[in-house]
């Protein structure tokens, strides 16, 4: 049973980081389109972006620019913090 249960985790730990793209992209508006190598920030540990099990994240400004992408960057001082850093034409 224990055993069971082991590779019921492994199996669902293993379709999960199978399931992510090594990078995505969104539409980002007027200001250009915005890419996110995915793969770039694993190493920073899952739970910084997903709460729980990893899945899926529905992109917008408030996170893209309040709750996740920019705020990380401000406070680690460190990847994209301008506009145009961010937003591609
Ligand atoms: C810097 C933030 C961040 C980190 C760190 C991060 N992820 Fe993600 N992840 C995202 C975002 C944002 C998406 C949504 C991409 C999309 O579909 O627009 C995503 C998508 C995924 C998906 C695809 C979900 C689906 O159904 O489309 C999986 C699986 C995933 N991440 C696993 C992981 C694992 C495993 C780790 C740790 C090793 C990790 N992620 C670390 C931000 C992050
Ligand atoms: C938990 C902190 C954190 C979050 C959240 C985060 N990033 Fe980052 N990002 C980083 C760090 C750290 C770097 C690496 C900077 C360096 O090495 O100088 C980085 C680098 C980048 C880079 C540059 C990669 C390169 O090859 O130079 C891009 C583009 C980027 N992030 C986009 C995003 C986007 C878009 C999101 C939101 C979906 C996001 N990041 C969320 C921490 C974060
Ligand atoms: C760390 C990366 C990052 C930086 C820096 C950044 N943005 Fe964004 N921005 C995003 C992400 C991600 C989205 C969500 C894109 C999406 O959902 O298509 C977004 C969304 C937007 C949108 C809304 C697009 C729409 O129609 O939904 C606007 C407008 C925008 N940003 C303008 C700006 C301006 C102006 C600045 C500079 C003051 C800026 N951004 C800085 C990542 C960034």
């Amino acid at each position: 049973m224990k055993k069971a249960i082991i590779a019921l985790f492994a199996l669902v730990a293993f379709s999960g980081a199978a399931f992510a793209a090594d990078s995505y992209e969104y539409k980002g508006g007027a200001m250009g389109k915005v890419a996110f190598p995915h793969k770039a920030h694993m190493k920073l540990g899952c739970a910084k972006c997903h709460e729980g099990a990893p899945k899926k994240i529905e992109m917008n400004k408030a996170v893209g620019h309040d709750t996740m992408c920019k705020k990380c960057h401000v406070e680690m001082k460190k990847g994209p913090q301008g506009c145009k850093d961010c937003h591609k034409k």
